[in-house]
């Protein structure tokens, strides 16, 4: 039978790297240029524009004006200008969406895995503290760690990534989620995940609502599933931006995985498995 409603998770399309010259009129096209500025309120208007209008316009249980909304997302963009990013202003917007929809709770606890310098966290934040949660972020904040993996896109296109890739050190993440986030409500967690995960406890009796994982390696993604999605509570979700991946896509898909290593009775529900890049996992029993 086919699914005949849209999926609210944003497409990909690999594009590969060229060598781009500076633009002729704008300076440089980094963080802060005029050229990026443009730039992003152009993808805000085509590429993203879906996911904006969804976001603007959607029912929520706690009352969140329309003034308000357009002011995150005017936010978001400031955000995107500023320090440099690995994800579409799409993806965020969904994500935003899926823990809007959840509202307020006691104890909302929300996880990051995978902050580089902060645009995703900064952007979450808002929301986060809008909900009176806590989001918890762990990284290394020294980049990607050494790893021998050599991974495949779902185009066959081959990715590596390598050791310090995405570098954030503490300062400039702790900078950035001053000016463009919300710091009260973040906690850091400095470390590889092998370490930092396994002793990661939401607080007495609680449970993690909602997670981002955005970690590029296999390794990664299966140590982040490993200890997050046992303390994922019923109806929260998890989702990922590697679902590019083509070993993340067979990892995921692999029912020997989640009961063997994950621990649970059956696969869960993945929306977006080997079609999207933002994957959404979601835990139902
Ligand atoms: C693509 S970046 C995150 C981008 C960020 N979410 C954004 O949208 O701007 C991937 C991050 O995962 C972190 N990472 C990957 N594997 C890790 C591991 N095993 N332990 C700690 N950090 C890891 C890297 O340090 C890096 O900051």
């Amino acid at each position: 039978m086919t699914n005949l409603t849209p999926s609210p998770l944003p497409l990909w399309k690999h594009r590969p790297r060229r060598k781009r010259a500076p633009p002729l009129l704008f300076g440089t096209r980094g963080p802060g240029s005029l050229y990026r500025r443009l730039k992003s309120l152009g993808l805000l208007a085509t590429r993203d524009r879906a996911a904006a209008l969804a976001f603007l316009f959607a029912d929520y249980p706690d009352p969140f004006p329309l003034a308000e909304r357009i002011e995150l997302i005017a936010r978001f963009v400031a955000a995107t200008n500023a320090i440099r990013c690995y994800h579409t202003q799409a993806e965020l917007f969904v994500v935003a969406d899926a823990l809007l929809r959840m509202g307020r709770r006691p104890g909302l606890t929300v996880v990051e895995a995978g902050v580089a310098k902060a645009a995703s966290s900064a952007k979450l934040s808002l929301v986060v503290s809008r909900l009176g949660g806590t989001l918890h972020l762990f990284d290394s904040f020294r980049g990607i760690p050494h790893n021998g993996e050599k991974l495949t896109r779902l185009d066959g296109s081959p990715v590596e990534f390598f050791k310090g890739a995405f570098t954030g050190r503490v300062p400039t993440v702790t900078q950035n989620l001053q000016r463009f986030g919300c710091p009260r409500c973040c906690v850091l967690h400095k470390g590889l995940f092998e370490e930092t995960l396994p002793a990661f406890e939401p607080g007495a009796g609680r449970f993690i609502d909602l997670a981002l994982l955005d970690v590029d390696l296999l390794s990664s993604t299966r140590t982040c599933l490993t200890h997050l999605f046992p303390k994922l509570r019923l109806g929260g979700a998890i989702f990922t931006q590697d679902g590019h991946i083509r070993e993340v896509v067979e990892l995921l898909g692999s029912a020997r995985f989640w009961i063997d290593e994950v621990g649970v009775v059956s696969p869960p529900r993945i929306e977006g498995l080997g079609k999207r890049k933002l994957l959404k996992i979601v835990r139902e029993s």
